[in-house]
């Protein structure tokens, strides 16, 4: 065999091996783009389902049980959502909001997108406390009753649970108020931090705003107040409340998280979680780190490893009363907790509207600085 011979072997075995390995990175090309098609039609036949389902007026009648057994129908499909690539490098982040945000079964959310709202209020609640969303939407969420000329957007954040009826009920509220985002997350204390990550994902993609509020159903919030506040602060980065300083990591118990979930013994400094400001350049800071793979369940505590890893300063601020049991009215209240009593609620709005002028004065609600007149409000008072 002369050299001339084997050269030619070699060449041609080179653009066999070419030609071969060129079809198979074509054919595994394609096949990843069918997966992923079939995976977004099947997510949009889903999407569109649910969304018909949505507008239908829905009665208390025979419909309302053919509803009921087409949501039964629908949530016993295997959820096929945006493919979960598991995210390696923090520059995917694209793909991790994406699939924060196909969570999201149904957005009723009413906005103005050519607005910047000076506040974004985003409350977390449990899909069957209608009774604390409408006593906030009556009360303090209430545009009527704050004097303020600027602009905020109140939101509430709820998940799903195994039941269809729950499922009916948040559609038709929806569909009335306006103010839902639903998920397909399930109701679980274990999961709010989810709820927490799709929440603000949501935010940063659909809403312009200077600062937001992230809250729970039970609480009492001073709108007025925050609005001063968000004016004054005119900062590009901040996270403020009631911080929590060197909070332990719990092994046991309600709170405990495991070594797997969190490697750190020692929590960084966080906020209290019933309610607790952040700016909007901190806001997209912090959803770029979030992966919805990566959480433990503190969601509060989780909010602040992520400020941490964001290097977003944290700072305890005044006006955030947490641990409010006797439901005291203090002028500088920005967030009170809780505030679960429809009485308290109503006690600290009033005082708060006397105080900022749109109430006229009351000379016995002015004696009273608790709703709940126990032992520390009555000494006050007699003092
Ligand atoms: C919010 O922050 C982002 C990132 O810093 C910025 O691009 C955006 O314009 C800001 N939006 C508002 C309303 O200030």
């Amino acid at each position: 065999m002369k050299i001339t011979d084997l050269f030619f072997f070699r060449r041609t075995g080179v653009i066999l091996l070419s030609v071969v390995s060129i079809c198979g990175v074509f054919y595994l090309n394609n096949k990843i783009k069918v997966d992923f098609l079939d995976a977004k039609i099947k997510n949009e036949k889903q999407y569109n389902y649910v969304n018909n389902v949505f507008n239908q007026k829905m009665e208390e009648n025979a419909e309302t049980s053919s509803i009921s057994t087409k949501m039964k129908e629908y949530f016993q499909l295997k959820p096929t959502l945006v493919q979960t690539t598991k995210s390696q490098s923090q520059f995917d982040y694209l793909a991790r909001e994406k699939e924060a945000l196909s969570h999201i079964i149904f957005d009723s959310v009413e906005k103005d997108t050519s607005v910047t709202y000076t506040l974004l209020i985003i409350i977390s609640s449990h899909v069957n406390n209608r009774n604390r969303r409408d006593r906030i939407r009556e009360s303090w969420g209430s545009i009527f009753n704050w004097v303020t000329v600027e602009k905020y957007l109140l939101v509430f954040v709820v998940a799903r649970t195994s039941d269809a009826k729950p499922m009916i009920e948040i559609a038709d509220e929806a569909r009335i108020r306006r103010d839902i985002l639903y998920l397909d997350i399930f109701e679980d204390f274990y999961l709010l931090t989810k709820k927490v990550i799709v929440g603000l994902t949501w935010a940063k993609s659909n809403v312009k705003f200077k600062a937001l509020l992230k809250g729970d159903d039970d609480t009492f919030v001073n709108i007025d107040n925050i609005i001063q506040f968000i004016k004054i602060n005119d900062i590009i980065d901040g996270y403020f409340g009631n911080t929590i300083y060197k909070a332990k990591v719990r092994k046991f118990g309600r709170y405990q998280v495991s070594k797997k979930e969190f490697k750190k013994d020692i929590y960084e400094t966080y906020c209290s979680g019933g309610g607790f400001i952040l700016t909007n350049s901190s806001v997209y800071k912090m959803t770029k780190l979030f992966d919805l793979n990566k959480i433990f369940r503190i969601d509060d505590a989780f909010v602040g490893e992520i400020a941490y890893q964001a290097e977003i300063p944290v700072r305890g601020i005044k006006g955030f009363y947490m641990y409010n049991n006797n439901c005291k009215y203090q002028k500088d209240v920005m967030v009170s907790h809780p505030a679960l009593i429809i009485g308290c609620n109503d006690f600290l709005l009033k005082k708060s509207l006397i105080d900022n002028g749109k109430l006229p004065r009351d000379l016995t609600l002015e004696k009273q600085s608790c709703y709940d007149e126990k032992v520390v409000c009555k000494i006050e008072i007699n003092k």
